[in-house]
């Protein structure tokens, strides 16, 4: 199977495109290398026979169609975007031009595509979101997101997905494009960009500074390992009904403070400070504007229909992800140097 994956380069697309390598497809990386974007995260299937890179940004429809054109794909894997939520509070053009015209863009060539190929039922439009254009849960372990769930997204980012995936869906009941959806909680492990939560605080920890606290900490996230994630797209991709969507999670939910903790307690024991613990440099800072409360995935869905499960607990999930910062300094020190990486970002509204 040929797969086109959209940003290929960033944290999910390149654990999706390193699986599917390792799995026997043939691959095609669509990414506009943007700040967010890293090659050496494809380093080890780059020079593979079964890997294509193409240098395209999705704003650009006539560059699509030559990608399509060129490379004959029997799968689209859509996951380019901007992903970061304090990004999108103080530049929500960004997230408006790639998540939104750029799915579209997308979506048209891929119809176009198809369409001249004869609208074959095999072909897959899997679109990738996230969980946040859900809204925000109350602090009750009974309340989950499920696929049923009303739209609610409250965040400049998480509007631009959801418009995205009502694109998607009316790609399917318009056109009768073979799409499937996913919407996944929060994702954590190797080549995670250095402005993100679970990388800031392993790095500032072994900087010995601030490790910076979101009001009180109290936000509650579901935590998958983006391994994991990778393993469920794939199958989604593979097996999932045409038109469904699927909630990916990994059943972890946490509050901000304690994952912080968590990662204090895994660095204490991997490399001790001379006296006292990382979680004294735990600080408290101005909270995110509109920062949602709790995000809880519902994930029987994918779990009885397909019957994916997570294979690594979170505790086993953030041991080998500190482990993985350990092992690889010059990987985020080059990105350290980044625009905006290592700024407060997103206290404007
Ligand atoms: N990170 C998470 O926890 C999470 C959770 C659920 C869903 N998602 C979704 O998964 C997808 C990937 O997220 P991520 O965390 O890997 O993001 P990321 O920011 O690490 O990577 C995004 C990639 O997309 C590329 N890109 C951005 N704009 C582009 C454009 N105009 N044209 C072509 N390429 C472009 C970037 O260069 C980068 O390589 C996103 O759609 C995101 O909404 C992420």
């Amino acid at each position: 199977m040929k797969v086109l994956v959209t940003g290929g380069a960033g944290f999910i697309g390149s654990a999706v495109l390193r699986l599917a390598v390792a799995r026997g497809h043939d691959v095609v990386n669509v990414d506009a290398l943007t700040y967010a974007a890293c090659l050496e995260n494809v380093a080890e299937v780059a020079n593979s026979p079964h890997y294509a890179f193409e240098h395209v940004d999705i704003r650009d429809r006539p560059a699509l169609d030559v990608v399509f054109t060129r490379h004959q794909p029997d799968m689209v894997m859509h996951l380019a975007a901007e992903s970061h939520v304090d990004r999108s509070i103080d530049g929500p053009g960004d997230f408006i031009e790639t998540n939104i015209t750029g799915t579209f863009n997308m979506l048209e060539a891929a119809r176009k595509y198809w369409t001249d190929a004869g609208k074959p039922e095999s072909f897959r439009f899997h679109h990738i979101s996230t969980d946040e254009v859900f809204g925000s849960l109350p602090n009750d372990p009974d309340v989950l997101f499920t696929e049923e769930t009303a739209y609610d997204p409250r965040s400049p980012y998480s509007a631009s997905k959801a418009s995205s995936d009502h694109l998607v869906r009316a790609w399917q009941e318009t056109y009768g494009m073979p799409v499937v959806l996913t919407n996944c909680s929060n994702n954590y492990g190797p080549f995670h960009f250095p402005e993100k939560l679970v990388p800031v605080v392993i790095l500032n920890a072994l900087a010995g500074k601030e490790l910076p606290i979101y009001g009180t900490g109290a936000n509650i996230r579901d935590w998958l390992y983006v391994e994991d994630h990778a393993d469920a797209l794939l199958l989604v991709a593979e097996k999932g009904e045409v038109g469904r969507s699927y909630n990916i999670g990994g059943e972890n939910e946490r509050s901000n403070l304690e994952l912080v903790k968590a990662l204090c307690a895994i660095l204490d024991d991997r490399r001790p400070k001379p006296s006292g613990s990382y979680a004294d440099q735990i600080t408290f800072v101005a909270d995110r504007p509109g920062h949602d409360a709790r995000y809880a995935i519902d994930p029987t869905r994918i779990r009885d229909e397909l019957g994916w499960r997570p294979s690594v607990t979170v505790e086993e999930g953030l041991a080998k992800t500190v482990d993985w910062y350990l092992a690889n300094e010059a990987w985020w020190r080059a990105l350290q140097n980044r625009q905006g990486v290592g700024e407060r970002l997103g206290v404007k509204a």
